[in-house]
């Protein structure tokens, strides 16, 4: 797998609105291209598929236990062992201090993570590396089964 896989897939051959098995299929091929360390954000409203895409990654990613990747809404983190080293997937929607980014060990986490998935990114926009993939999943208003799908990296300043 080169980086030029991975600059397609997160390019053109990102799909636009894709049905819950394309997404899922893409995460699995960014998944299995993934170089580390790897920073990925994924934002979007609840319900957006957040943690269906972060599944699908790790699917690509080699983690054996899928169903343990879940909404870590309450314990914040969660660690998955994959054959690479693991993967750290981490719920910010609760934060809302840096005070409770401190109690994380987030700082480490950022640095020591072979492979971090953030969802609510926002809440530690100002902490994120550059080079983090960004990526963004909406409601499609014209089809419940889609989510609009977008990859930037928002932030890299
Ligand atoms: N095209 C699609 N892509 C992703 N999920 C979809 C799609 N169509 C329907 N869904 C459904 O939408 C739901 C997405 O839930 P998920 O937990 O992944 O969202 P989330 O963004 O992590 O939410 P939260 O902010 O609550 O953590 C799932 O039940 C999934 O099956
Ligand atoms: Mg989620």
């Amino acid at each position: 797998m080169t980086d030029d896989t991975l600059a397609h897939l997160l390019s053109r051959g990102a799909p636009r609105a894709p049905e819950r098995d394309a997404l899922e299929a893409w995460g699995r091929a960014v998944g299995a291209a993934l170089p580390r360390p790897a920073v990925i954000t994924l934002e979007g409203d609840l319900g957006a598929g957040k943690t269906t895409l972060a599944r699908a990654l790790c699917a690509g990613l080699g983690v054996d236990d899928l169903g343990a990747v879940t909404s870590p809404t309450f314990s914040l983190v969660q660690q998955y062992a994959a054959p690479a080293g693991p993967v750290v997937h981490v719920d910010l929607y609760r934060l809302r201090t840096d005070a409770e980014l401190d109690a994380l060990g987030w700082d480490e986490l950022v640095a020591t993570a072979p492979v971090l998935l953030v969802e609510w990114p926002e809440r530690a926009a100002h902490t994120l590396p550059v080079g983090s993939i960004g990526i963004t999943l909406q409601h499609d208003p014209g089809d419940p089964e889609r989510r609009i799908l977008r990859v930037s990296s928002p932030f890299q300043r």
